[in-house]
Formats: structure tokens, sequence, C-alpha cells
């Protein structure tokens, strides 16, 4: 039995929650307010699910993902995260988020900036590429299903996609690795923290995103990669 501990009930949290449990995980799961407001969202993910304070998720965590997006000053549980594997699926928007300077200067990356809110924990860039929501416009029954389901497949299968991750640590590489693949993705290492840069909007990679891409592509599109080609929207 393994325990992921979801910081962030949204779009994200919630859609990732529904695929671990299908993929036989237990799901702690918190917002940035109380358990109670949960109530109706952990009834519909079934008794998998438990609703809990966002430290408590994250002390009680085998490993954790933080799907809320990244703001200097974040009061997080770094104290029950440190030696913990933690996925952040953030996404660097100008729109929502402000300007940070330093990663539009290409000094730093937004997961860099959070392993630096998390000293201790073990941070993966992971999921940040993989749509939690349908498709915008529903031409054909399915396109109403989220990406991370739509486009999942047994491993093997030849138009199987596959996600990238980006770590300073091996061991969430590989924990990253073994939950793709039980979720129905392949891997693309796109380590270190540094390199995430390479899976932001506006790259190749975000491009075929929407449609999904092999292993092989991904690697290429990774590859392909220029920073002019940024659009933190
Ligand atoms: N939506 C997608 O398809 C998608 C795809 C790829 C990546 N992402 C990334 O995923 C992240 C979340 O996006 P979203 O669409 O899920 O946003 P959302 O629907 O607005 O949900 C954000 C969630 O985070 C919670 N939250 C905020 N601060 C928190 C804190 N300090 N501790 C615990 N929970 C906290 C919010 O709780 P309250 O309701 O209590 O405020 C809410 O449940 C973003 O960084 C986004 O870029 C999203």
């Amino acid at each position: 039995m393994t325990i992921i501990g979801i910081l962030g009930a949204g779009q994200a949290g919630s859609t990732l929650a529904r695929a671990a449990i299908a993929a036989e995980y237990d799901v702690l799961i918190a917002n940035s307010r109380s358990p109670e407001t949960l109530d109706v969202l952990v009834r519909a993910l079934g008794p998998r699910a438990r609703a809990t304070w966002a430290a408590d998720a994250a002390a009680a965590a085998d490993f954790a993902v933080v799907a809320f997006p990244y703001a200097p000053g974040h009061a997080l549980p770094v104290a029950e995260l440190a030696g913990k594997v933690v996925l952040d699926n953030n996404n660097y928007m100008v729109w929502r988020d402000g300007h940070f300077p330093d990663v539009d200067a290409g000094v730093t990356t937004v997961h860099e900036l959070r392993q630096e809110q998390l000293p201790g924990a073990k941070l993966a860039k992971a999921f940040s590429h993989i749509q939690f929501h349908g498709r915008p416009e529903v031409r054909v029954p399915g396109d109403e299903v989220p990406a991370l389901m739509r486009l999942a497949r047994p491993a093997g299968a030849p138009d199987r996609s596959a996600l990238a991750v980006s770590s300073d640590y091996p061991e969430a590489v590989e924990l990253v690795t073994d939950f793709y693949d039980r979720l129905g993705f392949d891997t693309v290492d796109n380590s270190p923290l540094r390199e995430s840069w390479r899976s932001t909007p506006g790259t190749p990679m975000w491009q075929a995103s929407f449609e999904g891409q092999t292993r092989e592509e991904l690697r290429r599109n990774l590859q392909r990669a220029e920073r002019r080609m940024l659009r933190p929207t």
C-alpha cells in the first residue's frame, strides 16, 4: 500500500487522485482550507481517498505531489516533506503568477525555486505537461476525458505516450518512472532540474503534449527546445 499525499485539490490534484486510485494507490488529499471542504470530492473518489490538512497529508505520505502554482513566500509543510520525494506539476503562467525576473532571464527555473522552498525534499518536475481536463472542444466521444486518462496505454503499446521528469535526485526519477508506468505512460528523463525549462509552455514537447508523443518523439522534442520559444503566458 503506497500513500500519496496530494496537496492541491483543484483540476490537477483531483484528477491525479482519480487516476492514482484507479492504479491502486491510497490518497490523502488537501487544499488550502480544511478537510471538510473536500467532502464531496472524497465521496466521489471512494474509500481509498481521505481528506486531511496539508501538513498531515505531507507527514503520512510515502511521496507527495504539490498541485498548486509556485508563489514566493508560500507557507509549505517543509518539515513534513523533508526526506521525501515531492512531485511538482506547476507551470509558470504570468497571467496567473506574475513575473519572476530570474526565471524570465534564464538564471533559474520555477522548479529550482520550489526546490529552494522545500530544502530536504527531493523535488521532481512531473505531470506538468499533461492535461487534467478534457479537450476544450469536444468533437468525438472520449474528447471530454482528461488527457491523463485518454492517453494512458498499457506498457508496450505502440502508441503509448511518454512524459518527462526532471530532478536532481535519481531516486525521485526512479519513483516518477514507476508511477508514470502504473498510470499508463513511458518516461523520458530530462534531468537535472535546471533542464526543466525544456518542458515549459511554448516548447515543442509542450505543443505535442495535447495529442501525446512517444518516448522517441518526446526525447527529440526536448532537444529541439530553445529558450526563445518559451512563452510564460
Ligand atoms: N489543470 C491542468 O490541466 C494542469 C495541467 C498541467 C499542470 N497544471 C498545474 O497544476 C497546478 C494546479 O492547477 P489546477 O488547474 O489544479 O488549479 P486549481 O484548479 O486552481 O486548483 C488549485 C488547488 O490548489 C490548492 N492550494 C492552493 N494553495 C495551497 C496550499 N498552500 N496548500 C494546499 N493546497 C493549496 C487550492 O485550494 P483552495 O481551493 O482551498 O484554494 C486548489 O485546491 C498549477 O501549477 C498548474 O500550472 C495544471
